[in-house]
């Protein structure tokens, strides 16, 4: 019953256009996505910009081929995400609506796209990334918290049940993984919403751990009491950046600190009951959004961009 499971990399976003969609083309790339885990997100291609690209047109071709990839190699699929403050399309938030449009378009948004793949999806970003480091929630750049206050998420989370009622529900972030004003901010609203009956069913830690920050010792802790508010826990985005040295090639060190936090996140997942998803966003190096958005850092996966495997694969092997 426990997943692993990785993001699907489907082409465009952070990789150079024109770039060949790797899930399509990379033909060794969909051997390894097919052998080695038994979960899926789609990267990219269940957000807004892409599923949603016009008011009034969904283009879910993507979304439908890796749904149907993983079927038939039975992996199940985290969907990703349907309340964010980004990747968002134009028309959505340059568009001139009124308080009332915009909850009308989340709402047709989440039956519609939650409704097409019900009971096909196990685990749903329903929220993502609503809250600050400071454990405010952004009503600045998060358009749907902005213009419709915060009574949109408990909204959220009663559509999307509505559209699939067997999915399970989840808040998803990053810098969530110790204890700290971010995790206790959803803490707290868990807390209140369950206490409302909001079908809120899990919590999840998207772990994207740089080596500059040291590793978050509390993980198991902290997923723990999210446990015993009675969710599900998931590590849904892992990997593990580093500064790379001029050579642009990482030391031994490097990669064996590297293994020692994929391993400690994964030992941390194991430890709780209720933590039986654990995703890396990406397996290997060739396709990762890491350089791309951190300057000077990388080799953040556990693959080389050959696919050999670095000290991080085996670490996760012998702690499976
Ligand atoms: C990233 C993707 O990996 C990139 O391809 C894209 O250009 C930007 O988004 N938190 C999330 C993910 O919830 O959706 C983000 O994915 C990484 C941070």
């Amino acid at each position: 019953g426990f997943h692993i499971g990785t993001a699907v990399a489907g082409g465009g976003h952070h990789l150079e256009q024109p770039y060949p969609d790797p899930f399509t083309s990379d033909r060794p790339y969909r051997r390894i996505l097919a052998r080695e885990f038994n979960s899926v997100s789609p990267e990219n291609q269940m957000k807004w910009e892409y599923i949603h690209p016009e008011r009034h047109r969904y283009d879910f071709a993507m979304a439908d081929a890796i749904v149907a990839f993983a079927e038939r190699n039975r992996q199940a699929v985290r969907g990703h995400t349907l309340l964010w403050h980004s990747q968002n399309p134009a028309w959505l938030e340059e568009g001139d609506f009124s308080a009332a449009e915009l909850r009308s378009i989340l709402r047709e948004h989440i039956m519609t796209v939650v409704g097409r793949y019900a009971g096909r999806i196990q685990q749903w970003d329903v929220a993502n990334e609503i809250f600050d480091d400071a454990g405010n929630l952004r009503t600045e750049d998060n358009i749907w918290l902005r213009e419709l206050g915060p009574g949109i998420i408990a909204d959220a989370f009663r559509w999307a049940h509505q559209a699939d009622p067997k999915a399970e529900l989840f808040f998803n972030d990053y810098n969530v993984e110790s204890v700290n004003a971010k995790s206790d901010a959803y803490y707290e609203l868990t807390k209140q919403l369950l206490a409302q009956g909001v079908p809120v069913h899990g919590f999840s830690a998207q772990a994207h751990l740089s080596t500059r920050y040291g590793f978050p010792g509390d993980l198991e802790q902290n997923l723990r009491r999210f446990d015993e508010l009675g969710l599900a826990t998931a590590i849904t985005e892992l990997d593990v950046r580093m500064d790379l040295p001029e050579s642009g090639t990482p030391t031994a060190e490097q990669l064996a600190q590297q293994a020692d936090y994929y391993q400690r996140t994964l030992e941390a997942c194991l430890a709780v009951e209720g933590c039986d998803s654990f995703t890396i966003w990406g397996f290997t190096d060739k396709y990762s959004w890491v350089p791309v958005f951190f300057e000077g850092q990388g080799a953040a996966t556990v693959m080389w961009d050959d696919f050999t495997r670095k000290p991080a694969y085996h670490a996760l092997r012998e702690t499976l």
